[in-house]
């Protein structure tokens, strides 16, 4: 076990989560917070009421959470137990949760999820793991999925902690518009705070016609 946390960085990965998880219930309200302005642009662009929204990374629920009290059915996802546990004991009564690595996941039928959703997971990853979870974001979703992420010039304690996970956050930046239009028809980009952006993308042509951001669209 030991030389696999040495040398498998997803397992490293993991074990990170599961160490910090308590520390990140702690900072529940303060993640909230941080997801404010993403989640008025989703509601501003989609409709969430009645949907079944698939969380990845669900984390402590935070986020999950907020998509729940705008009425959309939310079941989270994580590969860390220790987060799971947090996110059930906080938010139980809002979402389900199970177990998943979001790289493969059978056990979720192609288009059985209205929507499927990740906030700050997927900078963690470098090609091909990032390219595995967006397969299976694109293939258990009816037709949208959205992320909250790195956009931008990156705020100095994002910096310090992605330099500490090790992430690929920068390259993310530069080419992750480019890999959704990969998978997806359109893909449209609303700014959601210092740093941080909702990346829409779908498979129908034109599904965000007439659509707006709240504040600036960057793509
Ligand atoms: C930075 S936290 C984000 C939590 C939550 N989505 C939020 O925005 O509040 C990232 C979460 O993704 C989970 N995660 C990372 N890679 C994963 C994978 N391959 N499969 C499932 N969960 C993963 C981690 O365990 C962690 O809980």
């Amino acid at each position: 076990m030991f030389m696999k946390i040495l040398t498998d960085p997803t397992e490293r990965h993991k074990l990170i989560f599961n160490v910090i998880s308590p520390i990140y219930a702690s900072l529940d309200g303060l993640v909230k917070k941080g997801h404010e302005k993403a989640i008025q642009n989703i509601v501003n662009v989609l409709t969430l009421k009645g949907k079944t929204v698939l969380d990845i990374g669900t984390g402590a629920g935070a986020w999950g959470a907020l998509l729940a009290e705008n009425g959309a059915k939310v079941h989270g996802v994580d590969f860390a137990e220790s987060m799971l546990k947090q996110a059930s004991r906080l938010y139980g009564d809002k979402m389900t949760f199970s177990k998943a690595n979001a790289m493969n996941m059978p056990q979720f039928k192609d288009g059985s999820f209205d929507m499927v959703t990740a906030s700050f997971v997927l900078h963690g990853f470098r090609f091909p793991k990032r390219d595995a979870i967006l397969r299976e974001m694109h293939r258990i979703s009816k037709d949208v999925i959205f992320v909250n992420d790195y956009y931008g010039p990156t705020p100095i304690v994002g910096r310090f902690l992605e330099f500490l996970e090790g992430s690929d956050y920068k390259t993310f930046k530069k080419t992750f518009v480019d890999e959704l239009k990969q998978y997806f028809q359109e893909v449209m980009v609303c700014r959601a705070g210092p740093g941080q952006a909702v990346y829409f993308a779908s498979k129908t042509e034109g599904r965000f016609n007439g659509k707006h951001c709240i504040k600036e669209r960057f793509v």
